[in-house]
């Protein structure tokens, strides 16, 4: 069991190079296996040191910022088996990757040196990343972690997509999204058909987001300008674009507030 900052330390570290051999094992001759498992392995790193810097933003303790740096780590675990085996990471073709990542975690005994508490957080977090919402839970710090790497995730999913983001796709979005996103509603994932209802999906995403600080990256690194100018340019379109305008304007207003620890527990 582990108490101490520095060992939290030594583990995120010992796991970080665990990890770097485990993606490794992946590697293909097959030229679009290793594609799919580069832009992963990318993705890991990128969204580990996201989750940690939002940890820091929100004021979090080293133990806490520790953590969020492991979920980054482990978020994704699942993503290299599912992608060896069934040569997509969509979910629904294939099978759920947090859930498969879960059972990873296990297998590789890998939160064994952590206190219960940590691991169970850990696994509330890499479990809830990727579904629609977070499951209802009354432990707060198990909430903020999924927030929090549910917002690291989409921050570099964005940059993951930028480059598939195409403006020549002549099926237009499907009827009953854009109703939705013209209302400033979500949509239900299990709809889309056309390349650019996966685009309106991820515009959709921005209402998910749940910390200015994530919110304000998104929007000026350019991601939301450049879906929105990939997507036909309807009255009905303009509409959704306009409410989602308006409600970033309002989403930034406000500073994220640190996380509270009165009253808490984190050891
Ligand atoms: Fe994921």
């Amino acid at each position: 069991m582990m108490n101490k900052i520095n060992e939290l330390e030594q583990y995120c570290l010992k796991k970080e190079e665990w990890m770097n051999g485990y993606i490794k094992s992946f590697y293909s001759k097959d030229k679009n296996v290793q594609e799919g498992i580069l832009i992963k392995e990318e993705h890991t790193r990128k969204v580990t040191a996201i989750a940690y810097s939002l940890a820091v933003h929100l004021q979090m303790n080293e133990h806490d910022a520790l953590l969020a740096r492991i979920i980054g780590l482990f978020h994704d675990i699942g993503r290299f088996k599912q992608f060896s085996i069934y040569k997509t990471f969509n979910d629904a073709q294939s099978e759920n990757h947090a859930l498969l990542g879960l059972k990873i975690l296990k297998e590789q005994r890998l939160l064994g040196e952590l206190t219960e508490t940590d691991q169970t957080l850990i696994e509330f977090a890499v479990k809830n990343h990727n579904a629609k919402q977070v499951e209802p839970t009354e432990d707060r710090r198990y909430l903020f972690f999924a927030r929090l790497i549910r917002d690291a995730d989409k921050l570099d999913i964005f940059r993951v997509l930028q480059p598939y983001l195409t403006t020549d796709d002549v099926e237009p979005c499907s009827k009953t999204f854009i109703g939705q996103f013209k209302n400033g509603g979500q949509c239900d994932y299990n709809m889309i058909r056309t390349q650019n209802d996966r685009k309106l999906v991820r515009l959709l995403w921005i209402y998910d987001v749940n910390f200015s600080w994530t919110l304000d990256k998104i929007v000026s690194q350019g991601y939301v300008a450049e879906i929105v100018k990939s997507l036909p340019q309807t009255e009905d379109m303009k509409k959704g674009f306009a409410l989602l305008k308006k409600y970033i304007m309002h989403k930034l207003q406000y500073e994220d507030k640190p996380f509270c620890y009165r009253d808490e527990k984190t050891q």
